[in-house]
């Protein structure tokens, strides 16, 4: 049985580095039949500095290898975020006559008190372990402070590389075209626009294939933001529009993609296998408000799950939505069912025992009668739940973290978010809920509608329990499996 902190909050299912401090996912790559996770280390501490790019590796996006580091900071500069792309066309000259190199595209920032940023390129002949920075380095420098995070991607249509990197300060999203990774040209720029009370970081522009139309694709860029989402402090936005290879328009107002506290800097695989064909990507899970002061000890910093991304166009708008990946299944254990089971008749508030469990996967529906909120109850014992419900006024879903356990001292943490959901057409209320042992994910309305949150609850409490209270409403059904890796 765990007796630390770190062990009873490190997740089962959930990217962890084996030690010390983590944050954005970098140079997501499929090769060599791996799915690539490279990220934000320090290798020295369980803080945020040292910025390194840690690296581990899966064949199922569920369990995770741990690599050697692969790019260390140096005396001068400090790997921050980028991305990772195959020249299987050989465009950069930095292969070595075997498979195609790996070449990572990020930013190199200046060890303080120096302050500048401009984007390296480091390669690899081995399939990813080793790397080697290019000598030639740097290969896009603009002289400014805060120019990071470059996304790069083949371009088709156009024959070409084109990047995606923000001027953080001033909410603009540039866009540079290369033939050769080494030179690149500006094509555009796009905001600010959206969400700009925060600095931006970490973009990503991909093409997320339409739901029920065969072939059809749409262009997403995703941007974070420091500050300013809407359930506070950090959190991601995007916009859907068209990428004509030089500039891209937004057709749509920006959204937030997680109403949660702790999805940032998420970024997509690249080079997935066409006979896959997913969009899929993941996220940091934490939150730039409070992340130095979660209370792990010997690590901190986790990933979202692995999550599949496509855009669905109901009439009105188009909208980016995300669920687990179907991998995920292969985790599910025990199961359980429950219901149909009516709550709160009588008038008084009611609570009901549903079992006891820390990593679960659960899809419940619900019936909303004349109940003001109903929903679930984690991770309970003594004081402690995690609440997630419908709130039936508001008309939203909500998480809850009053009453999570220890956590950061910030009103963020405490606050409970919200996030607009209708019934469904058949008036029922559903969720999907992914529960780790220090994180809740909360996917609604086929994963328009999502809540990502760090919980810090005690070991002991574990038990799962439904409430409903300012009227009655109907669990119509709930299944339940406890996951294990
Ligand atoms: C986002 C970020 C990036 C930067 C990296 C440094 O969390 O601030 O903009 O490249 O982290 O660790």
């Amino acid at each position: 049985i765990p007796s630390t902190s770190e062990d009873f909050w490190r997740p089962a299912l959930h990217f962890t580095a084996e030690r010390f401090w983590i944050n954005d996912p970098n140079g997501l790559v499929f090769a060599c039949g791996q799915w690539h996770l490279f990220f934000q280390h320090n290798p020295q501490g369980n803080t945020w500095g040292h910025m390194s790019w840690g690296h581990a590796v899966s064949r199922d996006l569920l369990h995770w290898r741990h690599l050697p580091l692969a790019i260390a900071e140096d005396p001068t500069h400090m790997a921050f975020s980028g991305s990772v792309v195959i020249d299987d066309k050989g465009t950069s000259g930095l292969g070595d006559g075997g498979q195609a190199p790996l070449v990572a595209i990020y930013t190199a920032c200046a060890q303080p008190p120096a302050r500048h940023q401009a984007q390296h390129l480091a390669f690899s002949n081995d399939g990813g372990t080793r790397w080697t920075k290019y000598a030639g380095n740097p290969v896009l420098d603009i002289g400014a402070e805060n120019f990071r995070d470059p996304k790069v991607f083949w371009h088709g249509p156009s024959g070409r590389w084109v990047m995606a990197v923000v001027l953080a300060h001033g909410r603009i999203v540039s866009f540079y075209a290369s033939a050769d990774l080494k030179h690149w040209s500006h094509l555009s720029d796009f905001g600010p626009e959206g969400g700009v009370q925060g600095i931006w970081e970490c973009p990503d522009l991909i093409s997320v294939p339409v739901k029920d139309h065969a072939g059809r694709r749409a262009w997403v860029l995703k941007v974070d933001v420091f500050e300013g989402h809407p359930s506070g402090g950090s959190g991601a936005q995007v916009f859907i529009g068209d990428f004509d290879g030089q500039s891209f328009q937004s057709t749509q107002p920006a959204r937030w993609i997680d109403h949660g506290s702790d999805f940032y800097a998420a970024i997509s695989w690249a080079h997935v296998p066409a006979e896959d064909g997913r969009s899929v990507w993941l996220g940091w899970m934490n939150n730039h408000r409070y992340a130095a002061a979660t209370p792990t000890l010997s690590w901190c910093g986790a990933m979202s799950i692995p999550r599949v991304l496509h855009v669905r166009d109901d009439g009105a708008a188009l909208l980016l939505c995300q669920e687990p990946v179907s991998e995920l299944q292969a985790a599910r254990r025990e199961q359980r069912r429950c219901g149909p089971l009516g709550l709160g008749a009588g008038g008084a508030d009611e609570v009901v025992g549903l079992g006891a469990g820390d990593v679960l996967d659960l899809d419940i529906v619900w019936r909303p009668g004349t109940a003001r909120e109903f929903g679930l109850l984690l991770r309970c014992g003594g004081e402690q739940a995690t609440r997630v419900g419908w709130d039936a006024e508001r008309r939203a879903l909500f998480v809850d973290r009053r009453q999570s356990g220890p956590g950061p001292d910030d009103p963020v943490f405490r606050s409970p978010q919200y996030a607009p959901l209708a019934p469904q057409a058949d008036g029922s209320v559903r969720w999907r809920l992914l529960l780790d042992r220090c994180s809740v994910e909360v996917f609604a309305d086929g994963g328009a509608v999502v809540l990502t949150n760090l919980i810090f609850p005690s070991p002991g409490s574990r038990e799962l329990k439904a409430f409903v209270s300012g009227g009655a409403a109907e669990l119509v059904t709930m299944e339940c499996w406890t996951l294990e890796a």
